[in-house]
């Protein structure tokens, strides 16, 4: 036996038999203590990310409660779950008002490095059309070589699948209101590099058998629709489906193949965040989840190569306002941020 060989079973024998620890003493030197000044560094973060990202989120028209809280024309809100959502993982957020004029609106773009579309209910007009404009505008930022993500959460998934197959009519039916689901991953997936990527494996087992994320739409896109449009089943891959009270299967979760683009007909936001409905579930697994999907977001947003003016993101970042508390009427958000006319 060569000496190389007998140290490695030395090596082997030791760390299969560890000492006992009982009677060493464990070494706490204070800083009084120190005779020489500490060699420990913090190593410098990657130059190649962007430590300040800030996410731009759009309004959606309405005060999101039904008018008890502002009947104004005009007036637009976004919910503070996805406000604190981006928040819990590092980013800032600056609220990008879909009835600004366009330039003001495109200007605030450049402020942001990276957006997302909320839930809600409106599908057409103003809103619409705003959406449309920043989805482009999204996906030309990242054929221009920035690294621009965009999450897309149930209404804002519907309208970017209207978009993407210029077909206005796409959506189906389904039964899925103020529900909690299992989701089920689609075997072909491929969730490296995905929102999922970072997910412990138990949690993403948990997530097939209990009812760990919530549902609210009565709209969404069966697994073989998407499949059998070309420019949707071009653009994006589905990572899961979930099924509706009637055992319908629709896709849940999506990504783009070629853009840093994920689409929810879920709400990973609510977890931790919304307590107007009983059904959305609060376990520390649920909880766990709108921490592990907005952490992606973020993770992306960081790579980023827009470096936008201190002072103009100063200037609009949603802390410029107050939420409003909607949530005492026991239903819907519970805090709102609204925006009356630009
Ligand atoms: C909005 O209008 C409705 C119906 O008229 C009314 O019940 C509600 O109090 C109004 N909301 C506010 C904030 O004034």
């Amino acid at each position: 036996m060569s000496s190389g060989a007998v140290w490695v079973l030395f090596l082997l024998a030791f760390s299969l038999c560890p000492l006992p620890s009982a009677g060493v003493r464990s070494e706490i030197v204070l800083p009084s203590q120190l005779r020489r000044v500490s060699t420990t560094s913090c190593p410098a973060p990657d130059p190649n990310l962007y430590y300040q990202p800030v996410i731009g989120i759009v309004s959606h028209p309405g005060d999101g409660a039904s008018g008890r809280l502002s009947n104004e024309t005009g007036v637009s809100y976004i919910a503070a779950s996805y406000v604190k959502f981006v928040e819990a993982a590092g980013a800032r957020v600056v609220p990008l008002i879909y009835n600004e004029p366009p330039e003001k609106l495109l200007k605030k773009l450049e402020l942001v490095n990276g957006v997302l579309f909320t839930g809600g209910w409106a599908k057409n007009g103003l809103y619409f059309e705003t959406v449309t404009k920043i989805f482009k505008k999204i996906l030309e930022k990242n054929d221009a070589g920035d690294h621009f993500p965009l999450y897309a959460v149930c209404l804002g998934f519907e309208l970017i699948t209207m978009i993407i197959s210029e077909d206005n009519n796409i959506l189906e039916e389904f039964t899925a209101s103020n529900q909690a689901s299992t989701i089920q991953f689609v075997e072909s997936a491929n969730i490296e590099e995905s929102l999922f990527q970072r997910f412990p494996p138990e949690l993403l087992r948990k997530m097939t058998t209990d009812c760990l994320v919530m549902q609210n739409h009565r709209y969404g896109i069966s697994p073989g629709k998407l499949l059998d449009n070309r420019k949707l089943s071009s653009f994006f891959e589905i990572l899961t489906t979930c099924s509706d009270e009637d055992d319908k299967v629709y896709v849940s979760t999506v990504r783009s193949r070629n853009y840093p683009v994920t689409g929810f007909q879920w709400h990973p936001e609510k977890n931790a965040f919304e307590w107007g409905s009983p059904r959305i579930p609060h376990t520390e697994d649920a909880v766990q989840i709108t921490q592990h999907v907005a952490n992606f977001l973020v993770s992306e947003a960081r790579k980023s190569i827009n470096r936008p003016f201190t002072q103009e993101v100063l200037d609009n970042l949603v802390y410029n306002y107050s939420p409003t508390y909607g949530g005492k009427a026991g239903k819907g958000y519970d805090e709102v941020y609204l925006f009356a006319q630009a």
